[in-house]
């Protein structure tokens, strides 16, 4: 029976409806690891498995086919694993016309220490990057010179002023809503004065009305960068423009650990795709030595985003002990697990 809300009552269980995307190179690896730890804790998403990227091309000739879109329209939910975009030529990014399509203006990425004793020790930092505009908008063409049919590439991007204030505000009620203290501002406003100058202006205006509740300061991008490295712990919530967004969130990445455990959820009003910050992972696919921590973690997110924090406490909770009570690590955090080991390990904590 289906509700006005979406929910799914199969039996007497509560279900929710939810598009699972494979994905490419690891993808379907992770995928499946994080469905077994979703199934141990009674997950209650009733999935409807849709193709996109390099798979989809070999079986729907379109990296982002209509029956996927119209599974996502219809369920408002999707846990996606990586797909591959080619570099230079090819088609265009699917993740880029999945955000586009949904309208998936916030990409939250938060960086949480897992591992203690590392380089750097109780990293908690929420990354807001901006998902639709800024140079992701991807005017782009080149300028023939003679002979040179690629002499002079052109880029140009844009900012809103209605989508700043969307992100920046959605950037202090997350702040409100988790009991965070700061949100940093980053931007290039003193060369990019214009493109990133509005994003400032913005932050600026919409500050003084959480007066009180969350402090506002601002960094341009490059020192931002560096204090990251020196001193992480002075930030809070960053909100940020698109590609400034895509490249600290990484950095984010490094300080714990890497990107095996960061995950990314990108929230619209309509929708929300949930995902690893990671890519593909070209170098490892096929070879069963993944890890399927980060999307583990975008799963735990969507939990959190459905209204069901507890089962995504618990996600959270028994991988921490799987990884650092019972030390069972995938190599990229310097062990030698494989991704079912780790899958078992997490599983096994779930009791
Ligand atoms: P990548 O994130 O796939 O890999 C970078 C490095 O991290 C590689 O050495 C890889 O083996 C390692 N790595 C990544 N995830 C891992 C995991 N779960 N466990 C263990 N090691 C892991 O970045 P790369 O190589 O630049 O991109 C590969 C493809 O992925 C490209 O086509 C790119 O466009 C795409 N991509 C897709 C994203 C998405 O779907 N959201 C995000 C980033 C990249």
């Amino acid at each position: 029976m289906l509700h006005r809300n979406g929910l799914v009552n199969v039996r007497g269980m509560t279900q929710i409806p939810a598009t699972l995307i494979p994905g490419d190179g690891i993808g379907p690896e992770i995928v499946q690891s994080v469905l077994q730890i979703l199934d141990a804790i009674g997950s209650p998403f009733l999935w409807e498995t849709a193709p996109a990227g390099l798979g989809a091309i070999a079986t729907h000739g379109d990296p982002l086919p209509a029956s996927t879109l119209a599974s996502i329209r219809r369920t408002k939910l999707a846990l996606k694993g990586p797909l591959t975009t080619p570099v230079g030529g090819g088609f265009k990014s699917v993740n880029v016309e999945l955000r586009r399509e949904f309208e998936l203006f916030a990409n939250m990425r938060p960086a949480t220490t897992l591992i203690p004793g590392g380089r750097y020790d109780n990293i908690d930092i929420t990354l807001v990057r901006e998902n639709l505009d800024g140079f992701y908008a991807a005017f782009e063409h080149y300028m023939p010179v003679g002979d040179d049919h690629k002499a002079v590439a052109f880029s140009a991007g844009f900012n809103t002023r209605a989508g700043c204030r969307r992100i920046i505000r959605h950037a202090f009620e997350y702040a409100v809503a988790h009991g965070r203290k700061k949100v940093t501002v980053v931007h290039k406003a003193n060369i990019l004065k214009a493109l990133t100058g509005i994003f400032l202006d913005v932050g600026r205006e919409i500050a003084p009305e959480y007066a009180g509740r969350v402090a506002m300061d601002d960094r341009i991008v490059d020192a931002c960068a560096m204090q990251l490295v020196l001193n992480p712990w002075q930030f809070d919530v960053i909100v940020t423009t698109n590609l400034f967004g895509d490249i600290l969130s990484d950095l984010i990445a490094g300080l714990i650990g890497g990107l095996g455990l960061a995950p990314g959820a990108n929230i619209g009003t309509n929708a929300a795709i949930f995902e690893a910050v990671h890519g593909s992972a070209p170098d490892i696919a096929g070879r069963g030595v993944a890890n399927p921590a980060a999307l583990l973690l975008a799963a735990g997110l969507m939990l959190d985003h459905a209204g069901l924090p507890e089962l995504g406490t618990r996600l959270r909770t028994a991988l921490r002990e799987a990884v650092v009570t019972d030390g069972v690590r995938t190599r990229d955090l310097g062990g030698t697990a494989t991704t079912s080991e780790i899958t078992a390990a997490i599983i096994r904590r779930i009791g």
